[in-house]
């Protein structure tokens, strides 16, 4: 029997955030500080816990599963979790990825059972990719974009957080994707994740409508597109174009009351807020002598404890991005 996963605020749970790697094969400077964890440390998610723990999630409604990092591509056993994820008749199933790896590992995650790719992207102009990505070479994002167009992957995303001083004459160049591909660019505003030097955050954050005024500034007002109400972006698109521009703005216009989102780390926490430092550990849900069953209760544990505004941030700020998966 399936039954609904409802929190105490009667937001329906169905999408899950599975990190598979605390990895990444990149150092963006607002996700991945130098110097933070490299190895896969002992007891990180195996593919039979991510069996169990989508067995758990399909009895209380899971309808889709994105798999994260770090990089979930430099995981080797990615391939196997989504086959598992296919296997157990998992409608949507999905990566967020910098697609470093993509276009050598594409195959194998189509046969497995892969179908959409959101792609991080944060400049067209290679020198400014690679200066916020500490050393990345654009270049191989478009082939993961040309990888996963051409194995008929619909749609692609792109996602660019965008950060004053860095990147914010990308708006244009960015939203120009749209113009003839059929991709969906979205704007991210930047969050605040470490809590470190609120003054430079301040400096550096942009807000999504000031970036949608700059695109409006150049082509005009953009025509709204519907999609999904639970789903973090407001889609537009530019008169005429074949794609879309998206607007992602957790700190302007918290969407927390349509939050239909739970996270699993990949050292076995449960995070039902991405901005709030809760966590449940239950590793020893995967242990247990029926770990379907254990993990049942931990999830119903976690989505009890799902704050109602995520932006009522506590001013430790235990992980950074990578360490949760976005
Ligand atoms: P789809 O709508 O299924 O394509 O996925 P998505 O847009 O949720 O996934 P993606 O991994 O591309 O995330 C895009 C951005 O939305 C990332 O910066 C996430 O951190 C942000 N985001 C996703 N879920 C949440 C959330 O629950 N709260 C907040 N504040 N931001 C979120
Ligand atoms: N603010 C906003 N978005 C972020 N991401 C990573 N760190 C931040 C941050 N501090 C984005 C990545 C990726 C997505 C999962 O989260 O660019 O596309």
């Amino acid at each position: 029997i399936t039954v609904k996963l409802i929190d105490n605020y009667g937001r329906i749970i169905k999408d899950l955030r599975l990190s598979v790697t605390p990895r990444c094969n990149l150092h963006c400077l607002y996700c991945h500080p130098l110097g933070w964890e490299q190895a896969e440390p002992p007891g990180t998610i195996s593919v039979e816990d991510t069996r169990h723990f989508l067995q758990a999630m399909q009895m209380l409604g899971l309808e889709s599963v994105r798999f994260t990092g770090g990089e979930p591509l430099v995981r080797k056993e990615l391939p196997q979790m989504i086959a598992v994820a296919k296997e157990l008749g998992i409608q949507d199933i999905a990566i967020t990825t910098n697609g470093l790896l993509f276009a050598r590992k594409a195959k194998e995650l189509m046969n497995a059972g892969l179908k959409r790719i959101n792609l991080s992207m944060d400049a067209v102009t290679p020198e400014v990719f690679k200066a916020m990505t500490r050393g990345g070479q654009v270049e191989k994002v478009w082939d993961a974009i040309e990888t996963a167009w051409a194995l008929g992957l619909h749609p692609v995303k792109i996602n660019a957080v965008m950060i004053r001083g860095m990147n914010d004459d990308e708006v244009i160049p960015l939203a120009s994707l749209s113009l003839d591909k059929p991709l969906e660019v979205r704007f991210l505003e930047y969050m605040h994740l470490d809590n470190s030097n609120p003054q430079l955050y301040q400096q550096r954050f942009i807000a999504g409508a000031e970036t949608r005024a700059r695109i409006e500034a150049h082509f005009g007002p953009l025509e709204k597109v519907e999609n999904d109400p639970t789903a973090p972006a407001r889609v537009y698109r530019i008169p005429g174009a074949v794609g879309t521009v998206g607007f992602i703005n957790p700190v302007t216009e918290a969407f927390c009351s349509k939050c239909s989102r739970l996270r699993l780390t990949a050292d076995k926490k449960l995070r039902p807020c991405l901005l709030t430092d809760l966590e449940m550990d239950i590793a020893w849900a995967f242990e247990a002598p029926n770990p379907v069953e254990a993990l049942v209760d931990a999830i119903l544990l976690a989505t009890d404890r799902k704050p109602a505004f995520g932006n009522t941030l506590p001013t430790l700020r235990e992980r950074v991005m990578v360490g949760i998966g976005g």
